[in-house]
């Protein structure tokens, strides 16, 4: 659906910034797409790459099949429209209510009024203000006033929305209404949906892919399942610190056991495997005693996602023959001690 190549973009000034630095990155359609990373990594610089708000130095922009960095002012206008974009500071129209907001672009792509009204009251529906429509942004809530500016983004029926930090300004629940309210558009609508946060919770809640940027770079990308349960470069592991129990606690290393043969594991679960009796099933049938050091299971999107670590005790060729079963049964296993 999107395809950048090569993308490199500097900004010069008393000292030149390379924001971006050869990216290449492949976004599918349908999909919710997060691009996470700490501030200054390229993010936003990214994200209006996609739209051309920016334009990139070096490289290709393609959007559906079409070259956008090519066309002329006129044709990238019309592209954009099939581009909606919101912002984390929301930047709406204070001086128009609810309704007229997301009618402006609807006016600008020179839609008669009567559509403009339909389609308008049509938007209020799906974000939930159809009772707001003639209220003023002041007048809203933070919440409110981003459902605003997810409907203005929809007005002229984009193929993808672009989402700049849209929930950084929102407390807990509101980032999780206004999320869910992303996914539900993604699914009904079938629209692209490419995100930027600098927050794993929100990848984790609603992404199916996720790039990792740092210093112009994306460091890793993959589906989110993939690179939360095996993060391949430091960037991603450093970003998932904290946020999942990756590091595991130094003094579970380094447990004396009395001597006695053990190995400490690193279980990870996806889907349907956490909820299964595995452990158990490999203490009867191998006759080594399992104890478990630390666990969690989490959720993500609606893949639940669990770790574990374990302690294996019993006789050296018991203890391979347990490692071999757990193997067998494709759980995600390292080997810790
Ligand atoms: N218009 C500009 N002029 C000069 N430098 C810029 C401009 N916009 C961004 N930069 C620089 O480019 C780098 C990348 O900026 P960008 O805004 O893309 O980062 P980001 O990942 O979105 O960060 P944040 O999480 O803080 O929003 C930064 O070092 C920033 O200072
Ligand atoms: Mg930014």
């Amino acid at each position: 659906m999107i395809h950048l190549k090569g993308i490199s973009k500097t900004y010069s000034g008393a000292r030149a910034v390379h924001a971006l630095n050869n990216v290449d990155l492949q976004i599918p359609a349908g999909k919710i797409f997060g691009i996470i990373g700490s501030s200054g990594a390229g993010k936003s610089t990214l994200l209006r790459c996609i739209n051309l708000l920016e334009v990139p130095d070096a490289g290709e922009v393609w959007v559906g099949g079409t070259r956008l960095d090519t066309l002329t002012p006129r044709e990238l206008r019309r592209a954009r429209q099939k581009m909606g974009m919101i912002f984390q500071h929301f930047n709406l129209l204070t001086s128009r209510t609810v309704a007229e907001n997301i009618a402006f672009p609807l006016e600008i792509a020179g839609v008669p009024a009567k559509e403009r009204q339909r389609k308008v009251a049509n938007l209020l529906e799906i974000v939930g203000l159809a009772d707001k429509a003639q209220a003023y942004p002041a007048q809203l809530s933070g919440g409110q006033k981003q459902r605003v500016g997810i409907a203005r983004a929809l007005a002229n029926d984009p193929q993808v929305l672009l989402c700049d930090e849209a929930t950084s300004a929102l407390d807990p629940e509101t980032t999780k209404s206004v999320l869910k309210l992303l996914q539900s558009i993604n699914q009904r609508l079938g629209l692209t949906i490419v995100l930027i946060t600098h927050e794993m919770p929100v990848i984790q809640e609603i992404c199916d892919f996720v790039a990792v940027m740092e210093n112009g770079i994306v460091q890793e990308t993959g589906p989110v399942i993939d690179v939360f349960t095996r993060p391949q470069s430091e960037a991603a592991r450093r970003m998932l610190r904290g946020t999942f129990a990756q590091n595991i606690p130094p003094e579970l290393l380094h447990r004396n056991n009395n001597g006695e043969p053990h190995r400490v594991l690193k279980l990870s679960f996806v889907g349907e495997r956490a909820h299964e009796p595995i452990i158990s099933q490999m203490v009867q049938h191998f006759k080594v005693d399992a104890n478990i050091l630390f666990g969690r299971i989490d959720q993500m999107k609606d893949l639940p996602f669990g770790m574990l670590v374990i302690e294996l005790v019993g006789p050296e060729e018991q203890l391979d023959q347990a490692v071999g079963f757990l193997e067998s049964q494709h759980v995600e296993l390292e080997v810790l001690v």
